[in-house]
């Protein structure tokens, strides 16, 4: 049975400026909470093709192979710049400058570059004196940074770990570049690159929009499966705006074909940033159709947000799954031996309901087929084959597109609501078998802004929310209170908040009712 469930309520909610802000404190910063990375960013870094060998025209020429190419269009976005972009030293006012020989025209011009061709451009920096390259980093310049990469519209800083720390602590130089970009005069995505140091896991959802778990990959099949080997332990630590990064991609550099397709399988369903690590000017024709397999992108881009993992091994051939928005299941069988295996599961051993059939599409043959159960390929040595798994009912090949909650959509009609409407909330629920999740848009469509809210409204019974991100909920079942955390503390006229949770169901997946905004009642439509 299909359990996606979509639908909208327009509530009456109060004009923020005339209603008194009834003791809310405003709470410490807890989170990244910029709205970027909904869905784990895509895009492309010069580090792993190019290391410190980079200057404008590259920058400008991967921008248009981004384009000619196909990426654009199958949803990569970012064109970033690592280390080694700038002086050797910061000018005399102490800012930094881009290297006059590599950037002669200044990053701003590059930027404008990409933005022309509807593309993003990402910078470097580290938390420390000195990048990893020993170029000029940000400890003690963060503001001053932040400020001067969104005055050159920036769009994404992957900040590193490299260079002194004056004995301050990981999560607080990291903290201190969060609340840096979010005073920036433009969102800023904040990719963290500590190398999984520091439990990154245990703060880096609460600090960037996604954090490196392990040292830097290299274009070896070794390299790839030793990563690949420590992300189980980061699986429960992602969510909708922060994910793992188990580090670049190097597919098309230094593996077989055969390697890549497994290497980009096997991030898309990590939830992995995708991001390309070769030359994107040259690449081959396989590489591209790799790079570009909008099948398996969509796995990754599932809106959702669950992260997939490792759900069984045996010796070298191992199985991974991951839960899909739509009930339907991603698979990876992987093949990690010297020789071609049979890898197998069953529709029941990847979660899915008893059914008398299923549907299974395959990600890399791009082909829809029928089985009783089972789920097994003949995989080569070092390959994997990926395959979206549907119960009767489900979608049998994912949607590209993010069925993201936005607020113009779902405009509630005239004939069901009064002419003025202060504020508008839309929300999505997306329900599998035991699970929910659930995201939740606040529009401020009065005059004033609102200052600090808290949003009430009650689940059906037997849902028990069990994670959320851009809000507190307490308590998780029931009547639920979210306030908002520091980020979304203000909503300015016509602006939106986005808030979200996941959570447990006995069987009723529906959406909570009856919300109300700081006190007063709003409307289900
Ligand atoms: C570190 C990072 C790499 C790259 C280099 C640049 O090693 O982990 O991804 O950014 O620094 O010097």
């Amino acid at each position: 049975m299909r359990r996606l469930l979509r639908w909208s309520v327009a509530a009456v909610l109060v004009a923020s400026g005339a209603v008194p802000i009834l003791g809310l404190a405003v709470e410490p910063a807890q989170a990244v909470e910029n709205g970027l990375a909904r869905t784990p960013q895509l895009g492309w870094n010069d580090w792993n093709s190019f290391g410190c060998n980079i200057n404008d025209s590259l920058v400008r020429q991967t921008a248009d192979a981004m384009v000619s190419t196909g990426m654009a269009a199958a949803g990569y976005q970012y064109v970033n710049i690592d280390d080694c972009w700038s002086d050797k030293s910061r000018d005399g006012a102490g800012n930094l400058v881009a290297d006059r020989v590599k950037f002669p025209s200044g990053i701003k011009a590059v930027a404008d570059y990409v933005h022309g061709k509807g593309l993003k451009l990402g910078i470097y920096s580290s938390a420390g004196l000195t990048t990893c390259a020993g170029y000029p980093a940000s400890l003690g310049n963060e503001q001053r940074d932040a400020n001067t990469w969104a005055s050159w519209g920036i769009d994404y800083l992957k900040y590193d770990n490299c260079g002194q720390t004056n004995g301050i602590s990981g999560p607080t130089r990291y903290a201190t570049m969060r609340d840096a970009l979010a005073r920036a005069s433009r969102p800023i995505l904040f990719a963290i690159c500590n190398w999984g140091s520091d439990d990154v896991r245990s703060w880096g959802a609460a600090t960037g929009n996604s954090w490196r778990t392990t040292g830097d990959i290299g274009p070896r099949w070794s390299s790839v499966t030793s990563i690949l080997d420590a992300q189980p332990g980061y699986a429960d630590a992602s969510r909708p705006g922060a994910w793992n990064d188990p580090d670049m991609l190097e597919v098309g550099n230094g593996l077989t074909e055969t390697e890549s397709r497994a290497h980009f399988s096997l991030w898309a369903l990590l939830n992995a940033p995708l991001i390309a690590g070769n030359d994107l000017r040259t690449m081959s024709a396989s590489t591209r159709s790799i790079l570009t397999n909008t099948d398996v992108i969509a796995v990754n881009q599932d809106w959702g947000g669950r992260q997939g993992n490792r759900l069984s091994g045996s010796g070298s051939t191992e199985v991974w799954t991951k839960p899909m928005a739509d009930g339907s299941v991603a698979v990876v069988l992987l093949n990690r031996g010297a020789s071609t295996a049979t890898v197998s599961t069953s529709a029941s051993a990847v979660g899915l309901k008893a059914a008398s059939g299923y549907s299974v599409r395959d990600l890399w043959a791009h082909t829809t087929g029928t089985t009783g159960g089972t789920i097994s390929s003949s995989v080569p040595s070092h390959g994997a084959a990926m395959y979206v798994v549907s119960g009767a009912g489900t979608s049998p090949s994912p949607s590209t597109t993010s069925p993201s909650p936005s607020p113009s959509t779902t405009s509630p009609s005239p004939s069901t609501s009064p002419v003025t409407r202060p504020c508008r909330v839309s929300a999505v629920v997306n329900a599998w078998n035991t699970g929910l999740t659930e995201q939740i848009t606040v529009t401020n469509t009065g005059p004033g802004a609102i200052e600090g809210w808290s949003l009430v409204f009650v689940l059906p019974g037997g849902q028990t929310i069990t994670g959320g991100w851009n809000a507190t909920y307490s308590p998780g079942s029931g009547q639920v209170t979210a306030k908002n955390l520091s980020y979304n503390g203000s909503i300015a006229p016509n602006a939106s908040v986005s808030i979200g949770f996941q959570a447990t169901h006995a069987g009723s997946a529906g959406g909570p009712a009856s919300f109300s905004l700081n006190g007063s009642n709003c409307t289900v439509a």
